[in-house]
């Protein structure tokens, strides 16, 4: 097993400390490996345009080759050296949404190297909204490939300790930059086509789009339970956002969601079975045993923050199983439960009942 020395470190999220940073930057430059925190989870970062620095963001996380990462700029004319052509339609994207949580897929040109985008002649790039993920990046003066900072199929990091617990010892540096707000990963959209396709649900939703264009589509493998359509993101067709217990989730009317929750839970118990139940501030009451909260229905925010540190929390606990209530679809909620379906393998109770 290969060791790396991982330096931790502190930086301040509102005002990077310059020295801090370019101490950061400087072992991008040097073809290392820095973690760093976004607006959305953690990423783990390389130079770009080095291919032996990507190749040692595959070997930190374990992460298979033919899944395209996606590259950080802190500037919009940082684009040009990256892509063949920006279409019309990402330039209203980007003035309306960059920088924030939302990657687009672009031809790449030939300064992008074919391990960053998995073999694929597109790639993905975002702008950051995080002022410690910008700073790193205007200070490397370099794009910066990073994918989530979590072990391959584990939660994306939301918090410093996530990260630590994945990738200490494999990669060059850590920096601590608090929570990450949003909680889950980027859209990613692609925009070569005619109507813009959602490949990835994630931080800017369906409906943020539909304000700049009159129609915009789901990718046929997000849309289909079929695991026969082929994804067009490469991600999205592996297992993910695992916890160490098998997840079933509940969908359907919420009295009867937590009813079969219960049942379920005793029926498990009585098998022997360490049971865990993921519920939200409005059914937290209904259950017993080792119940996470979420979140707040109501506000689907807090349960996309709280989503994956909620799922390693249980690893902690050590639960046999965990039984989850779906929440609705709406905005981010599209964005949540398409992580808890990866999570759940697919592991669906519909319970009827609406
Ligand atoms: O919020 C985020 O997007 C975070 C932070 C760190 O920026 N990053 C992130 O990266 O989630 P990662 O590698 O965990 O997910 C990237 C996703 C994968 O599903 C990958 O297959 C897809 O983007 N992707 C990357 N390049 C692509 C391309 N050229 N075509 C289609 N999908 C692509
Ligand atoms: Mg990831």
């Amino acid at each position: 097993m290969f060791r790396v020395t991982t330096e931790i470190i502190n930086i301040n999220k509102d005002n990077p400390e310059n020295d801090k940073i370019h101490k950061a930057a400087m072992i991008l430059k040097n073809g290392g490996t820095v973690a760093f925190p976004t607006e959305t989870v953690y990423g783990l970062g390389a130079n770009a345009l080095d291919s032996a620095a990507i190749e040692g963001i595959f070997k930190a996380k374990g992460r298979p080759q033919d899944n395209p990462l996606i590259i950080h700029i802190a500037d919009i004319n940082q684009i040009d050296n990256l892509v063949e052509n920006v279409p019309v339609k990402a330039r209203k994207l980007m003035e309306r949404f960059w920088p924030g949580p939302l990657t687009m897929i672009f031809n790449k040109n030939k300064n992008v190297p074919h391990i960053v985008t998995g073999g694929l002649s597109t790639v993905a790039i975002r702008i950051p909204n995080h002022k410690i993920a910008t700073e790193l990046i205007k200070a490397a003066d370099l794009p910066i490939a990073a994918p989530s900072a979590n072990i391959s199929g584990k939660p994306s990091p939301t918090h410093v300790n996530h990260v630590i617990e994945d990738l200490y010892g494999k990669i060059n540096m850590i920096i601590d930059g608090g929570m990450t707000g949003i909680g889950v990963e980027s859209t990613v959209l692609d925009v070569s086509c005619n109507i813009p396709t959602i490949l990835r649900p994630g931080g800017v939703t369906r409906e943020d789009i539909l304000e700049i264009f009159p129609k915009v589509e789901y990718d046929l493998a997000l849309k289909s339970n079929e695991k026969i359509v082929i994804p067009k993101s490469p991600g999205q067709k592996y297992t993910h956002y695992s916890p160490k217990a098998k997840l079933i989730i509940f969908e359907g009317n919420i009295d009867n969601v937590s009813n079969q929750i219960n049942v379920r839970a005793e029926k498990y118990l009585d098998e022997g079975m360490k049971v865990g139940i993921m519920a939200t501030e409005q059914t937290k009451d209904k259950y017993q045993g080792c119940v996470l909260v979420l979140g707040d229905r109501q506000k689907p925010k807090t349960i996309a923050a709280n989503l994956f540190r909620t799922l390693r929390e249980f690893d902690k606990m050590s639960v046999d199983i965990i039984l989850a209530e779906s929440i609705s679809k709406e905005g981010i909620g599209e964005a949540i439960m398409n992580r808890m379906k990866k999570a759940a393998d697919e592991n669906i109770v519909v319970n009827g009942g609406g």
